[in-house]
């Protein structure tokens, strides 16, 4: 099957940062929100980031408008039908999924792929509510998604070879690196780097150090990008938080037990970039 249209469910960080990559990679892209002004927002957000990227002269005027011409937006789950390929990218809640893969897999024609973006949950639990287990698996971005060059491809147990060597096709064409994952929460980057941003938190819970240094340190003592705190604020508490919860459920290790000063910000709100405060504020 050649991929000629791609849907995105979800235009939230992620998924306007995926729908984004697939457009400008030459795709119809067709993206979708469950309301007018979150799917206002996410087609937003990918205009600006061409807007800045044609500012910085990597793209002309003219890309910029083919990019806007491939990409459409709806509200509509059954406009997806045409689509070769589905990324799934809704809120990290396992009953919802299922509700969306359900629908999915009676909308699409039987070729279509159903990908899911989670970053921990089992994508297995969402392929067998489908008929075509085979052809689901995991297509793990990370943030920033046009930027990023990695993606992870989950491989559940029902997965086919043949999927898989289309999504790693599909994933090049994208112009990202795939590294091959089983489904066990966390994948590969998360289980390192989960308990890589617990062991950050907790230093500050315990008064080791300051927030400020903890973050310069790993910065400018190991040359990350981003020291731990600014990275959680990027990624986001409760996306973190999430990702923490469902390595633990699975593993009992303590290493993944989130830490009481993570749950009680993300309670009050403090979910870092996206509300304007976590470990910073914006
Ligand atoms: N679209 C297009 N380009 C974008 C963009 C977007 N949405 N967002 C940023 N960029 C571009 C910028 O325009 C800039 O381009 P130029 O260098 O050509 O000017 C480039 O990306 C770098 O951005 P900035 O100059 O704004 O800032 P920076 O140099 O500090 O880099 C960063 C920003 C790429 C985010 C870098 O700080 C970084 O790599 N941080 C670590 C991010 C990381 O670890 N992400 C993974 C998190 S884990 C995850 O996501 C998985 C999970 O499940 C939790």
């Amino acid at each position: 099957m050649t991929i000629r249209k791609v849907g995105v469910i979800g235009a939230g960080l992620m998924g306007s940062g995926i729908a984004q990559t697939c457009a400008q990679s030459g795709y119809e892209t067709l993206v979708r929100e469950i309301n007018q002004p979150l799917l206002d927002k996410g087609v937003k957000r990918i205009h600006d980031a061409w807007d800045t990227m044609a500012s910085k002269g990597k793209l002309t005027a003219e890309q910029v408008a083919e990019n806007r011409a491939r990409l459409h937006a709806t509200l509509e789950l059954a406009d997806f039908a045409e689509c070769d390929v589905v990324i799934e990218v809704i809120l990290e809640n396992m009953e919802e999924k299922i509700r969306l893969f359900t629908a999915l897999d009676h909308i699409l024609k039987p070729g279509a792929l159903i990908l899911s973006n989670t970053s921990s949950l089992s994508v297995t639990q969402m392929g067998a509510v489908t008929k075509r287990a085979d052809k689901v698996c995991g297509l793990h971005f990370f943030n920033p998604a046009p930027v990023m060059r990695l993606v992870e491809i989950v491989k559940t147990i029902s997965t086919s070879d043949e999927t898989i060597a289309q999504v790693q096709e599909f994933a090049k064409s994208l112009g990202k690196t795939s590294v091959l994952a089983k489904d066990t929460a966390g994948f590969i980057v998360n289980f390192l780097l989960i308990p890589y941003l617990i062991a950050a938190i907790r230093m500050l819970e315990n008064g080791m150090a300051t927030r400020d240094d903890i973050d310069a340190a790993m910065k400018l003592g190991c040359g990350y990008p981003m020291g731990p705190f600014t990275l959680l604020d990027y990624v986001g508490l409760d996306t973190t938080l999430w990702a923490a919860e469902a390595i633990y459920e699975e593993f009992k290790d303590p290493l993944y037990a989130p830490p009481p000063l993570l749950r009680r910000m993300v309670v009050s709100g403090m979910t870092g970039r996206k509300s304007g405060r976590g470990f910073y504020e914006y």
